[in-house]
């Protein structure tokens, strides 16, 4: 998870002064604030919209005898991860800024690793999307300090509803590898 300062959020679309595009807003929020607050949530922004769409992948490409309950839980995480994106971006507006959320954008500049492409089976999935959605998650929790230094409590506010969601589904996922299953092992 890049920090604040970290090279990555800083050259972030729309983070420089000379590319950047941001609007006037009635919200008192400083520039020198608002500019850092969105290249935060952009990047947090490529991250969802790359998770997102990796959930749909384990959704539509899982395969083994827990089938239909994973296929309907993959795409309950992806519609959660659908809301988070929407929120994410429409904070970005508001303060200002430009919503870098095209599925280009999202590539470049998403801080997770591809989908294991070679996965099939359901509990493979599972620990495929749990990792990465560890990492997402995580990287949100750290969003909410960086606004609290941004004095910005409503940012803080969008990244704490992401990641309650976040944290939820990673629990859905982790309690199928544990529990003593030991056909699944872990
Ligand atoms: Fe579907």
């Amino acid at each position: 998870m890049p920090s604040l300062t970290s090279d990555r959020v800083l050259k972030h679309p729309g983070s420089s002064k000379s590319d950047e595009r941001i609007v006037d807003t009635k919200l008192n929020i400083p520039e020198n604030n608002r500019r850092p607050l969105i290249a935060l949530l952009n990047a947090r922004l490529a991250d969802t919209i790359d998770m997102q769409t990796q959930a749909k992948f384990a959704h539509w490409n899982v395969k083994g005898e827990d089938f239909y309950q994973l296929h309907l839980l993959f795409d309950s995480i992806s519609e959660h991860l659908l809301e988070a994106v929407d929120l994410i971006a429409e904070r970005i507006t508001a303060l200002g800024g430009r919503a870098n959320g095209t599925a280009r954008q999202a590539v470049a500049y998403s801080s997770i690793k591809e989908y294991d492409l070679n996965v099939l089976h359901g509990m493979d999935h599972v620990r495929a999307l749990l990792d990465r959605l560890a990492t997402v998650t995580n990287a949100g929790r750290e969003a909410i300090k960086q606004c609290a230094v941004l004095g910005d409590d409503a940012t803080a506010d969008v990244f704490t509803e992401v990641v309650r969601a976040g944290d939820k589904d990673i629990y859905f996922l982790q309690s199928h590898l544990q529990g003593g299953i030991t056909k699944y092992g872990r």
